[in-house]
Formats: structure tokens, sequence, C-alpha cells
């Protein structure tokens, strides 16, 4: 199958439209990443997504929605959850309620809730208005590879798979949106992302974070999210996530370093920009600024596709801190780094 990159006219979203009410693929830009899109409520469509992607069946998907109204004949939506959609959609937040019957199990893997999100961004909103069925789509990556946030990445993955991406340049979060339960008494953050916990405290009460965010779920642990359970957002080399005071932080960055070149392994520091001279005559990349974390989050998946284009074998990675966007960074470095962590 030839796969088409187009820029978003509107020919090219009618298009789109057109091949996903035809049962078809179309992979689209949204404000957190490229997703890839099928009718929601047809599940020969949205079992297209699972072969394309590689992705496992139990993993459910978010659906997508053009208004908060289009979400009310999915999902059963209370007061809380109302005042949430008020507050941040269109956004990078995404909401787990109880289903209705018209979603197909291929869409929510045949759980008791549906995810639903409505995205930000002029492109996505444009095409799920004229799509008129709401949009299932994960990231539009092969399953366990980072996330893409731009129509590059989504040609890398899914050349020949799919036959249309709608290039909107790149995406401006650059994580995923953060999934928050809300099926429990006091709604629970399963993936941290732009929509912080310090922004959703300021609408509820109580939000707690589940534990497998910032850990591996301990054996015979059931994920709440069950994306979060497989090996994720993973270059092809190995990451090391370096935690601690900056100078030790420094100091084993540049001993592994050099370790790696000793063992003649390609190795890559992945730094900020301010610590820009830290690391002389080391190869480095920059993921941001450390006193701007959205930059980071911009470009993490970013660069961590960058390790892969330049064959790096040995990964050393500087931590953030966990509050505001920073929990979604680490969330993802965590993962990335396959719980490989080194304190201090
Ligand atoms: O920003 C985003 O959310 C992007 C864009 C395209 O909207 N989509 C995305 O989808 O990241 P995906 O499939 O890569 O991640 C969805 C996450 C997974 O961890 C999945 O397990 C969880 O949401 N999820 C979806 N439905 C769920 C449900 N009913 N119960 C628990 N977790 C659910
Ligand atoms: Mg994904």
């Amino acid at each position: 199958m030839e796969t088409r990159v187009l820029a978003p006219t509107e020919a090219a979203i009618a298009e789109a439209a057109r091949i996903i009410r035809g049962g078809g693929l179309v992979a689209f830009p949204t404000e957190t990443v490229y997703g890839l899109g099928a009718d929601a409520l047809n599940g020969n469509a949205v079992q297209k997504i699972f072969e394309a992607k590689g992705r496992p069946g139990d993993n459910p998907l978010i659906v997508h929605v053009a208004t908060p109204e289009a979400a009310q004949p999915l999902c059963y939506i209370d007061e809380r959850a109302q005042t949430l959609m008020r507050a941040f959609w269109p956004g990078p937040l995404t909401l787990l309620l109880p289903k209705k019957l018209v979603i197909p199990s291929q869409t929510n893997a045949g759980l008791p809730s549906v995810a639903v999100r409505m995205p930000n961004h002029p492109v996505a909103l444009a095409l799920l208005r004229a799509c008129g069925v709401p949009v299932a789509a994960p990231s539009a990556n092969v399953s366990g590879r980072p996330s893409p946030t731009t129509a590059g990445h989504v040609l890398q993955d899914m050349d020949g798979r799919i036959p249309l991406i709608l290039d909107g340049g790149p995406c401006a979060v650059g994580l995923e949106s953060t999934v928050l339960d809300m099926t429990a008494e006091t709604p629970v953050i399963v993936r941290p992302g732009g929509v912080t916990r310090e922004m959703l405290l300021a609408v509820l009460p109580r939000v707690d974070v589940a534990a497998s965010v910032l850990r591996p779920l301990a054996e015979g642990e059931k994920a709440v999210s069950p994306g979060m359970m497989y090996r994720h957002y993973a270059p092809k080399g190995a990451l090391t996530l370096v935690m601690g005071k900056p100078d030790d932080v420094r100091a084993t960055c540049l001993k592994l370093y050099r370790e790696a070149m000793e063992s003649q392994e390609k190795a890559c520091i992945l730094t900020h920009s301010e610590h820009a001279l830290w690391y002389e005559g080391c190869d480095t990349l920059s993921i941001g600024s450390l006193a701007q974390p959205e930059t980071v989050a911009r470009e993490l998946f970013s660069a961590l596709r960058a390790m892969d284009d330049r064959q790096v074998r040995v990964i050393l990675c500087e931590a953030v801190d966990t509050d505001g966007i920073g929990l979604a960074i680490m969330n993802r470095l965590y993962r990335a780094a396959a719980f490989c962590v080194l304190e201090v």
C-alpha cells in the first residue's frame, strides 16, 4: 500500500474523513502526538489499528470527539466529569468513564470503561467534524517505539501500512494526554500528561496518582491502564536514567560515557541546554531547557528516535524534577529506560 503524506487542506481532510468512514485508517496530528485513527464504532476498522501498530489486543484505545456533547452517546458523564470537560477540553486530558453499549469491544478491550478525549488541534477537530463519527486513535507509532511528534516520525513507522498521513507540523505538547480514571471515588491519574496534577487540583478536591506511574508494576499487580504494562517509548540502545545532585549526575554521565567508549560502544548523553558545556568532547543531544520543562516534553520523543537514527547503543539521560509536566516526562523516561535508574 502506498502511504501518502498530505498538507491538511480542506480537500485532504475531506478525503481523510472518507477513508475513516469507509473503515480505513488515517494518521493525523493532535496537540499531544500524532494519532492513528479509525471509526471507533466499527470493530473491524478498529481491528486494523492493532494490526498496523503490532499492538496487543488487550490494550484499549482512546476515543476522540469533536465536542463534549459528542461524548454523551459513548459513556456515562457525571457532574465531576462535566466540570473537567468544561475546564480542560479541548485539551490533553483523557477521561476514563463507564462505557455505553455502542462501544465495540475492539475499541476498549472489552473493559467496563471507555477513554474519551477532545483534542486541541485545528486539524484533528476539522477531521473529527468531517468524519461525523467518534475516532479511536492510539499514538501512530509501531507498538513499543517512541510516539510520533511529526509526520516524518509517523512515516518512519507506518510507511506502506496505512493510506494517508495528514501533516500538521510538529506537535505542541509532545507527550501523550493525561489519562484520568473517573470510575473510582477519587479520580486517579493512570498516565500523567499535558494536563498536570496541579492543574486538576485547581478544579477537583482530590486527585491520586497511580503508584505505577513512577515504578514498575509489582508481580501479579494489575495495571489500571494496560498501556503502562509494556516496555514502552524505548529506543533500541540501552538507556540509563541518572538522577541526583547536578555535580554527581555530571560525574556519573562522564564516567559511564568513558566506559562505553572503552568498550567501543557508541554512546550519547541526553542533557539539558543549560549543561551544554558540561560534557566537552562527548556526543550529546539537548532534550530542552531545565528551566522550561515544556521544551523537554516537546523534544523528548524526537530525541529518543534520534538515538535510533544515530545507532547509539549506550544512552545516558539526565533526570528532571517530577512536579508539573515533569511527572509526565519522568514517567516516559522510566519506561524508555526499562526502569534502569541510577540514583547518585
Ligand atoms: O495524547 C494522546 O492521548 C494520544 C493522541 C493520539 O490522542 N493517544 C494515545 O493513545 O496516547 P495510546 O493508545 O497510545 O494510549 C492510550 C492509553 C493506554 O495506556 C491505554 O492503556 C489507556 O490509555 N486506556 C485507554 N482506554 C482505557 C480504559 N478503558 N481503561 C484503562 N486504560 C485505558
Ligand atoms: Mg501509545
